[in-house]
């Protein structure tokens, strides 16, 4: 028999089948990610509140971008089509965003809608309302109103100010230092973005680092930046000016990830996954793939647009179990339902703790990994703040669902590759929030043509 991926039509959903010869299929090749998403995102809200023309190459082309620059054209910058090489977005300058005529949709991001909040709070004279899909209309928002409404902020929503949609009066705020109980860059670039036009210092704090983007992008943008990373703090001083820059944007080393993992458990593999961002705040699944004695090489490591950069090749190794947990977490925060499949084929039972975070993403991962790969036949338990995966698991074919979940969707597939007989990833479009071409990839590495 040989490899089958098929998407088939299951209105308004897809169903992705895939099936593998017994003896496994080996991934071959080179092969370049999409854009990084939080980049992405980044780059497009920085170029619309600069002065000037800000041009993006590489950015990443899925639906969670695309919700961020609808909202902002919604609210009067101008952007070139997304799909040209260069993506050029005209600044409209801090503090001149329009008042929209419509409700903000941000579609299944969160980081679209949790970053705009600090935009939007921040502009005085207008009023906002923003919403999303119905997973981001249940993912807590209290996060960033909380602090947001300690500088002053005006923002009303569902269930207590916790839930979107939500309607913002924009206001000139007070500088705050807000001390956060999780580790995460939404927050954390939330208040940064409402301190640019707040006069003063405005300093957020973290439990540990999460990703440093917006830090590196601001300053580059002509922000005044200062971080201390021995209490993981970032101060922005405002009022900031930013001016249009350049932005090449690497590839997303969470969508990487899928590859490296399906690498790492499928004999004969050896791939090179090429122009991969490897900002040590995103290279947890590295440390934790080596953890578990996985055969990973970076090679051509350089830096672009202030981001390193490197191609990574990844070679079939029998994997070791490992116990993840603490400031590692965060610096793998998306990539915990792919390291659950690895740990699958690993010698030995891993634990991964201090992750509750991921029972708030785009759905509970924690709950969702778990139901999912208990169905294809794997042993796996389920914990408060995270997973337990038992090791050499003989998973066989079945219906799984992605919940919609990107991630999921994703991870499945790849777990796919070791499975006996078809599986099914139902609702497998939920992919294309970051990375739409993920299926004909899959397909090419492992030598068919035209999915
Ligand atoms: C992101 C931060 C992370 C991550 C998300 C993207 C960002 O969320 O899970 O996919 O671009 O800032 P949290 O900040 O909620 O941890």
């Amino acid at each position: 028999m040989t490899a089958r991926i098929e998407l088939t039509e299951a209105a308004p959903h897809q169903t992705l089948t895939l099936e593998f010869p017994a003896d496994g299929v080996a991934l071959t090749g080179r092969v370049r990610v999409p854009g990084d998403k939080s980049i992405s995102h980044r780059a497009l809200m920085l170029g619309a509140i600069a002065l000037g023309e800000t041009r993006i190459q590489g950015l990443l082309l899925g639906e969670d971008p695309r919700s961020t620059a609808a909202c902002f054209q919604a609210m009067g910058v101008t952007l070139s089509s997304l799909e040209d090489e260069w993506v050029t977005v005209q600044g409209v300058g801090l503090g001149h965003l329009q008042e929209p005529a419509d409700v903000l949709n941000a579609g299944n991001s969160g980081t679209t809608l949790r970053l705009m909040l600090g935009l939007l709070a921040s502009h005085p004279d207008r009023l906002f309302t923003v919403t999303g899909d119905g997973s981001l209309r249940s993912r807590p928002m209290d996060r960033v109103i909380v602090p947001l409404t300690q500088m002053g902020a005006q923002i009303w929503g569902r269930q207590g100010n916790r839930l979107a949609p939500l309607a913002v009066r924009g206001q000139a705020l007070k500088p705050i230092h807000y001390r956060s109980p999780v580790a995460s860059a939404q927050i954390k670039s939330c208040l940064l973005l409402a301190g640019l036009m707040t006069e003063g210092d405005t300093t957020v704090t973290e439990p540990s680092l999460s990703r440093d983007h917006s830090e590196r992008m601001l300053r580059a943008f002509g922000a005044d930046i200062s971080t201390d990373p021995d209490t993981c703090s970032v101060t922005v001083r405002g009022p900031a000016t930013l001016t249009g820059q350049t932005v090449v944007v690497p590839g997303d080393i969470s969508s990487a990830a899928f590859w490296l993992v399906a690498g790492a458990i499928t004999p004969g593999s050896d791939l090179v996954v090429e122009n991969v961002g490897i900002n040590p705040t995103r290279t947890g699944i590295l440390d934790a793939l080596a953890a578990m004695e996985a055969d990973i090489t970076l090679e051509n490591p350089r830096e672009v647009t202030g981001e390193p950069v490197a191609d990574l090749r990844v070679r079939h190794s029998r994997l070791k179990a490992a116990t993840f947990g603490g400031d590692l977490i965060p610096r793998m925060i998306d990539e915990v339902p792919i390291l659950a499949v690895a740990a699958l084929f690993a010698e030995g039972t891993t634990v991964f703790t201090d992750a509750a975070e991921l029972r708030v993403k785009e759905c509970d991962r924690i709950a969702v990994m778990a139901s999912q790969l208990t169905r294809l036949g794997a042993r796996v338990e389920e914990h408060p703040d995270g997973l337990t995966v038992h090791g050499g698991a003989r998973l066989t074919g079945t219906t799984v669902d992605s919940y919609h979940d990107h991630r999921i969707a994703m991870s499945m597939a790849i777990a796919a590759l070791r499975a006996d007989g078809p599986v099914q990833v139902q609702r497998a479009e939920a992919a294309a929030v970051s990375y739409p071409s993920f299926t004909s990839t899959l397909a090419q590495l492992c030598g068919l043509e035209g999915v």
